[in-house]
């Protein structure tokens, strides 16, 4: 089989990737070695930034987002028994968006396959070949279990931090940045209403919790937890316990409990690789960059870096010059360095680490405290949480 682009993944990244890719013209195949329900149901993000809700309209993605997605005009920050909100709207002029990013993976793949694409889904054994000449390859074996290859111009490794395609790179052409903190998260999924119109990020001394929701009848819901916890470890009584004394408050508030739907772990990682291309392998999304979730990041990158990558594979494709292939990962790398320090700066200011000494509550105190008190810290945090301009 030949195509233009071989797009290994079908996440948000590599699934947005052929969309536009298919808007200027250009011919991809996606490999995604999951089933088309499972990613359709995998629940993850729920931010998605300002600019990524503007690119998603402009290229015609939004019909649902716009109808069923619940614009947020502020998040609010918990601490100290009190509510301190940050007026992300008043402060910049843009909003978030809550969303879930399984209703933006179904879109996409509607929309895709509406327009004829090809997506393998259940495919196994996928490997990338010869990037470093003219004609990679990638080969795989079908859901039927025989093998079969793409011969393709480039190759975009959208696979997520798990995938084959950054291994297949030889370690001395990467550089790797990896930081790991002493945190989880135990997020749930619960069928009850919000019990806020906003997000509530709580800084408590037994942990940080994180109040979001999905639609108005189902919350979503998230605790710090230590990295070595097991699901098993986390009975529902036990997690609503936690969950009611991390939010409780001086005044009135007090969460909705409902049936749990979902529940996951989710280890805490700050990782880079640089640079994000070997050959005409380009790394996107996941697969080359993640952050750890408090800053809600993570997706909203991977539709960055595919943005990007659109424009360079066009270039590349429809008239040969390099230009932008070749800034492709300096251009994604800026993007993500503020975002790996944005989401450092939450995940320090409100989660508690097990030997944190009072020295380090306090400067977590006053950083809070600034940020809710002056205009300058609030509009710079609110800034980077609805997403500093697309180029
Ligand atoms: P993925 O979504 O991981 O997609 C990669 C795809 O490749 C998958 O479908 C996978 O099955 C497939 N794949 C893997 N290996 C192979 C292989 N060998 N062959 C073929 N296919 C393969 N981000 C935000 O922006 N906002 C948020 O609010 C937010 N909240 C989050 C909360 C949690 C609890 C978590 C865990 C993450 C959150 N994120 C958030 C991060 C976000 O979910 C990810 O950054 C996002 O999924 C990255 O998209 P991706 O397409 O790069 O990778
Ligand atoms: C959600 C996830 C996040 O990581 C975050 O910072 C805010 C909200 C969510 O899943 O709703």
């Amino acid at each position: 089989m030949r195509t233009q682009v071989a797009i290994v993944g079908a996440g948000p990244a590599g699934l947005l990737l052929s969309h536009l890719l298919w808007l200027d013209g250009i011919d991809s195949v996606i490999l995604e070695n999951r089933s088309r329900d499972y990613v359709e149901r995998r629940v993850r993000a729920g931010v998605c930034e300002d600019p990524t809700v503007k690119l998603l309209r402009d290229v015609g993605l939004a019909e649902r987002l716009d109808r069923e997605g619940l614009p947020h005009h502020g998040i609010v920050l918990r601490f100290d028994g009190e509510d301190h909100r940050i007026a992300l709207t008043d402060l910049t002029g843009r909003t978030i968006t809550v969303y879930g990013q399984q209703e933006i993976v179904k879109d996409l793949i509607a929309a895709r396959l509406k327009a004829g694409a090809q997506i393998h889904f259940e495919v196994s054994d996928v490997e990338v070949h010869d990037v470093t000449g003219d004609r990679p390859r990638v080969t795989y074996k079908d859901s039927a279990g025989a093998v079969q290859e793409i011969q393709a111009d480039v190759i975009a490794g959208c696979d997520g931090f798990h995938g084959v395609s950054r291994p297949s790179i030889p370690d001395s052409e990467l550089t790797v940045y990896d930081h790991v903190y002493p945190f989880a998260w135990l997020g749930v999924l619960v069928k009850a209403p919000p019990a806020n119109d906003e997000l509530i990020y709580a800084n408590h001394e037994r942990g940080f919790a994180l109040h979001s929701m999905r639609t108005p009848e189902v919350t979503r819901l998230y605790l710090q937890v230590d990295p070595s916890d097991s699901l098993d470890q986390w009975s529902d009584a036990r997690i609503w316990d936690e969950l009611h004394a991390r939010f409780a408050i001086d005044g009135d508030f007090s969460l909705h409990e409902g049936p749990i739907l979902e529940r996951l772990l989710s280890p805490m990682r700050s990782f880079v690789v640089e640079p994000m291309r070997y050959g005409r392998l380009f790394l996107a999304g996941d697969s080359a960059h993640i952050v750890p979730p408090t800053g809600a990041k993570g997706m909203n990158l991977a539709v960055h870096d595919v943005l990007v990558l659109s424009r360079a594979f066009k270039e590349l494709l429809q008239s040969g010059r390099t230009d932008l292939a070749e800034s492709y990962s300096d251009t994604c790398l800026r993007r993500v360095w503020r975002a790996e320090h944005f989401s450092y700066f939450m995940t320090s200011m409100l989660h508690r680490a097990h030997d944190a000494d009072p020295f380090q509550h306090r400067l977590q105190l006053s950083q809070l405290r600034y940020t809710a008190s002056s205009t300058a810290a609030a509009t710079s945090l609110a800034e980077n949480y609805v997403g500093l301009p697309f180029p």
